[in-house]
């Protein structure tokens, strides 16, 4: 696996990740903008709720992919290293608490009402995973 990651990066696996991450942040940025509409938080007049709902629906699914595709990258190439130790765990929290979110947003059997909790650990989580790579990279 890493070689196919290391080929399909020519090389530049560092670089590629922290334009994924830095993307799917930006992204999650949008989310957290998008679904305050959708909840009644935040009024514009260019958009309604159900389409806000629907738009946090497609960018969060594109954001879940582009979180995968990192997080593989991230493990074939550099494993679970002991001096990224912090990064390592909030990758792993961020992806195993978005696949509790969706699940629980595809089955909704009365677990909605967390839907704002879980979103906002996604986002918090994303956060530090960012900056504990992608942060210390850039600067
Ligand atoms: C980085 C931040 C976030 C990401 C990556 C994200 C991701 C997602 C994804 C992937 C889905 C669609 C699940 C599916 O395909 O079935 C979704 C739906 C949803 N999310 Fe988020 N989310 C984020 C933040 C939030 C926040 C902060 C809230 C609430 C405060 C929230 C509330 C919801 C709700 C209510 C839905 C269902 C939308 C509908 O009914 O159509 N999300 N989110």
């Amino acid at each position: 696996m890493e070689d196919v990651v290391e080929t399909l990066t020519r090389g530049n696996v560092a670089e590629v990740k922290v334009l994924l991450a830095s993307v799917a942040l930006a992204l999650g940025c949008y989310q957290l903008a998008v679904i305050a509409v959708g909840y009644g938080k935040l009024r514009v007049p260019f958009l309604a709720a159900p389409p806000a709902f629907a738009a946090h629906r497609a960018v969060g699914d594109t954001i879940a992919l582009l979180l995968l595709c990192t997080g593989v990258m991230c493990v074939s190439v550099y494993g679970f290293e002991d001096d990224a130790l912090v990064h390592a765990i909030a990758g792993s929290a961020l992806l195993c608490v978005l696949a509790v979110k969706v699940s629980v947003e595809r089955r909704d059997k009365g677990l909605g009402r967390f839907m704002p909790l879980l979103g906002l650990s996604v986002f918090a989580l994303l956060c530090v995973t960012w900056v504990s790579s992608a942060g210390g990279f850039l600067a």
